[in-house]
């Protein structure tokens, strides 16, 4: 019986086209793929949502994108979430996605390893929207037990193609794959 794959999908919080936060993960995905895993970068600009609201969901229900967006989720073995930090926070982008995904079904990650990273062009390596998202994270009871990484000076360190931060990298990944120990969907 042939080995089953480790999948890993990284999720940019940003759409925009010269984004940090999506240079962090295509290297994270070449990186984990270099690992062994099979690694994919999840675009939300695939999956264009409306700004959630109550009435919106009553009247036309959840939108397609979003159950598609749920099942791309839940079927990677590891979701890594590479989020901006807008004022303290995780991008509206991304949790408004979040938001979406859990009307599709109430807690989609729950159990799933999940890792956290942001990508900042200054030093501060977006430490207070990882604690936020640490938060939605437990909300959703997701296993989030490896430590988030926040890469602060990002757009330099990756056109660098800066060594210790490829260190840190192929540590975090590897740390979410022990973390996870081979938890596989069907
Ligand atoms: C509305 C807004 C708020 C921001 N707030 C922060 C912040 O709190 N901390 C920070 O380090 N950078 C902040 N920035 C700068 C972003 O880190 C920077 O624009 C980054 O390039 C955005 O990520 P992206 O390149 O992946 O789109 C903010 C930018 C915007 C547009």
């Amino acid at each position: 019986m042939g080995r089953q794959e480790r999948s890993i999908a990284f999720v940019p919080g940003s759409r925009r086209a010269d984004s940090v936060n999506v240079a962090l993960a295509e290297l994270s995905a070449a990186i984990a793929t270099d690992l062994g895993c099979v690694a994919t970068v999840v675009h939300l600009d695939d999956f264009a949502m409306p700004m959630y609201d109550g009435d919106c969901e009553d009247e036309v229900g959840v939108p397609d994108a979003a159950a598609r967006l749920h099942d791309v989720l839940v079927a990677s073995e590891i979701v890594v979430l590479v989020s901006p930090e807008y004022n303290g926070a995780p991008t509206p982008l991304l949790k408004n996605a979040i938001d979406w995904v859990t009307r599709v079904s109430k807690r989609p990650l729950e159990n799933k390893t999940v890792g956290l990273m942001s990508a900042t062009p200054g030093s501060g390596g977006g430490t207070s929207g990882l604690k936020v998202l640490s938060v939605i994270m437990a909300s959703l009871r997701v296993n989030h037990e490896v430590p988030p990484l926040g890469v602060g000076k990002a757009r330099s360190r990756i056109a660098d193609n800066d060594p210790v931060l490829r260190d840190e990298i192929e540590r975090f990944v590897s740390s979410l794959l022990v973390a996870s120990a081979g938890n596989v969907p069907a």
